[in-house]
């Protein structure tokens, strides 16, 4: 081990990628469940866990999206992220950027208003009892047609105020960016920040990036390591700034790997990488965790770690008030 515990703990750190569903734990997916009436598939929480055996990601998608079917009123999505944020405040987590799914549960019949104001009540309470600082980003569901994403869109405006940016997740398979243009140009004139998946080894993975930097428009990537595939596309990111949120134990479930050797030769390069966990419920690591698995296989020094965070807060849509603090706080390490 190159870093001790103690430093890997006191690191301020910034998430970027975190899919809040994906915060979902068994045990309170049982909870949740016993208090909507519904009746579960497994016994216990271990029978949950045991049943995680994805190789690809559709695999995980399916598990994914199942779980979510405890997830009904207001207080339900308080208490998901609640408990997040709970557990990521001992991990000296000072800032986060949420994904959410919203049409995965409107297609379920729970209403957009029901999903978003529970979690904005627990960013609020977040920030008030633990100085977690935290921002939204929707999601469309890419293996949904692109009208039902421009409805979601619209559907969003009210609440224009507690969202700051936009991205693209679920199935990547034969759903390109390019399906999602006039969504996100509509978004981008919202004034939306913009992002999108694309997520690691998939089919023309390459030319998904392509059109993300140059039909979309996108400010960041998330996954997007097979860049190096394309020496164009990585001076490019290079030159514009264009960050990469890397998920190390995610894609140890949804690959052959954790891409360590990738992650690492782009940050050595240059590229503002940062390192996330997707979906840490599911993944069994959350941010901490994600460092420590990178940090074990790349060999990282304290220093590598600290420009991890340092890009993370670079790439980040925090206001800069939040970003000089941060800064301030990566400071005090060197
Ligand atoms: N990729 C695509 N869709 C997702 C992911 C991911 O990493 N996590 C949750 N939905
Ligand atoms: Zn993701």
């Amino acid at each position: 081990m190159t870093v001790t515990a103690e430093f890997l703990t006191a690191l301020p750190k910034c998430e970027l990628h975190l899919h809040i569903e994906g915060t979902l734990e068994p045990e309170l997916r049982f909870q949740l469940a016993a208090r909507n009436g519904i009746q579960l598939e497994y016994a216990s929480t271990e029978e949950v866990r045991a049943s995680y055996q994805f190789d690809d990601l559709s695999s995980f998608l399916a598990s994914y999206y199942a779980g979510m079917e405890v997830l009904r009123t207001e207080p339900d999505f308080f208490d998901l992220a609640r408990t997040y944020f709970e557990r990521v405040a001992a991990q000296n987590l000072t800032y986060v950027e949420l994904f959410f799914d919203p049409q995965a549960h409107t297609a379920r019949g729970v209403p957009f208003d029901v999903v978003i104001r529970g979690l904005r009540r627990a960013q609020q309470d977040a920030q008030n009892r633990l100085g977690i600082r935290s921002a939204l980003i929707m999601c469309f569901l890419r293996d949904f047609q692109a009208e039902f994403a421009m409805a979601t869109l619209l559907e969003s405006l009210p609440y224009r105020e507690w969202i700051t940016g936009v991205g693209l997740d679920s199935d990547e398979r034969g759903n390109p960016p390019s399906k999602f243009a006039a969504v996100f140009a509509r978004a981008r004139a919202e004034g939306y920040r913009l992002t999108m998946h694309c997520d690691v080894d998939q089919e023309n993975s390459i030319e998904h990036i392509r059109q993300v930097l140059h039909e979309i428009g996108v400010e960041r990537i998330d996954h997007g390591t097979n860049v190096l595939e394309d020496e164009t596309l990585v001076a490019e990111l290079i030159e514009r700034g264009i960050g990469l949120t890397s998920c190390p134990i995610s894609n140890r479930w949804v690959s052959d790997g954790t891409k360590a050797t990738e992650i690492t030769e782009l940050l050595r390069r240059g590229v503002k990488i940062t390192v996330n966990s997707d979906d840490p419920a599911y993944f069994g690591g959350y941010v901490q965790e994600n460092l420590q698995v990178l940090a074990e296989e790349a060999q990282l020094t304290e220093q590598d770690l600290i420009t991890l965070q340092r890009n993370a807060i670079d790439i980040s849509w925090a206001p800069p008030q939040v970003k000089d603090d941060f800064r301030a706080k990566l400071d005090t390490l060197r």
